[in-house]
């Protein structure tokens, strides 16, 4: 049969609360708060649209409530996403986070992971295993990963391991290396390259190539790196019109590099493309709001390199 799309995005998919209090409150006092606005988010949801938005056939894969609201899923839908796996769980709440902040930039998050948290014994999502070339293992499960990541093994799919900020609370060394011996592709930002080192004893990025094949180092403002065999490739960042709010960089660029790697370009030009994807999404609050078009993120990669 053919395949159907180029990603399956794995992850979470999650709507975002950010509520603006003058101050945090004390336990057992109340405070009215100043603004109240809802993001949609989850790492899956973020890459899958900004993935859409870009022309890569995207199918989506997590698992949110029977409360999950119309207006994401038309956002989707209408941003090309596949959402035959986007599962509805009965009697789930969607995952949620509410994120309370005061004018002096202090947080505090409260998270509701919904179905996502016991995920673990969820039925494998197969379409998008099934029916993609490239397999992107986001937050989640490490116990169900490993189910996805066998399937799609079993499948000859490329698979890509995301862990993302999870890799430090979610993960132990064994559960980190068996995905990682899996995995073509490993994306972290500098403190998940970090701990991804001791998980296996590595000295040196390189010393991750044991495990993967390629592996991408975001350094935020700084650029990214791309480490293969062949040797590291500096990736610039590419300068937004303005910085407004950097979360949703790291997801952004991977919807660039597989919008990139989806048309055959070579791991320079993915990184060039996935900087420049970026780059506009920090020009906005939220992590969805400010997503390019294919045309647009051509026009600022073309400063680095010839497309
Ligand atoms: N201030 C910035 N200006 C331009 N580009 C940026 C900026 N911050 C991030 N980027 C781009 O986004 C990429 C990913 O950013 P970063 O390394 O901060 O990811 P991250 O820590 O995973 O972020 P997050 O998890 O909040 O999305 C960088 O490699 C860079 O290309
Ligand atoms: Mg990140």
């Amino acid at each position: 049969m053919a395949v159907r799309n180029y990603l399956g995005a794995f992850g979470h998919v999650v709507l975002d609360v950010i509520v603006t209090v003058p101050k945090l409150p004390d336990p057992n006092t109340s405070i009215q708060i100043l603004d109240r606005r809802r993001y949609f988010g989850g790492t899956a949801g973020n890459l899958a649209r900004a993935a859409g938005r870009l022309g890569v056939r995207t199918s989506l894969a997590s698992f949110v409530g029977t409360d999950f609201p119309r207006d994401y899923r038309d956002a989707l839908r209408d941003d090309g996403v596949d959402l035959r796996d986007l599962r509805r769980v009965r009697g789930a709440s969607t995952p949620t986070s509410w994120i309370f902040s005061d004018r002096k930039g202090n947080q505090m998050a409260i998270i509701d992971q919904g179905p996502m948290k016991t995920a673990t014994g969820m039925p494998l999502l197969r379409h998008s295993v099934r029916d993609v070339e490239l397999v992107h293992l986001g937050t989640g499960r490490p116990e169900y990963y490993a189910r996805v990541a066998e399937a799609a093994t079993d499948l000859d799919r490329t698979v890509a391991f995301d862990p993302s900020q999870e890799i430090h609370y979610v993960y132990r060394p064994a559960s980190f290396r068996s995905l990682l011996d899996r995995a073509t592709y490993f994306f972290g930002n500098e403190a998940e390259i970090a701990r991804a080192k001791r998980f296996v004893r590595a000295t040196s990025t390189e010393g991750l190539l044991r495990h993967t094949e390629v592996v991408v180092a975001t350094l935020g403002a700084k650029g990214s790196v791309v480490i293969t065999r062949e040797g590291r490739i500096r990736i610039p960042r590419v300068k937004p019109a303005r910085v407004v709010d950097v979360t949703g960089a790291g997801d952004a660029y991977r919807a660039g590099f597989y919008a990139g790697l989806s048309r055959g370009y070579d791991l320079r030009r993915c990184g060039i493309l996935a900087a420049a994807v970026a780059s506009f999404v920090v020009e906005a609050k939220g992590t969805q709001t400010h997503l390019p078009t294919w045309p647009r993120v051509l026009r600022r990669a073309r400063r680095h390199a010839a497309f």
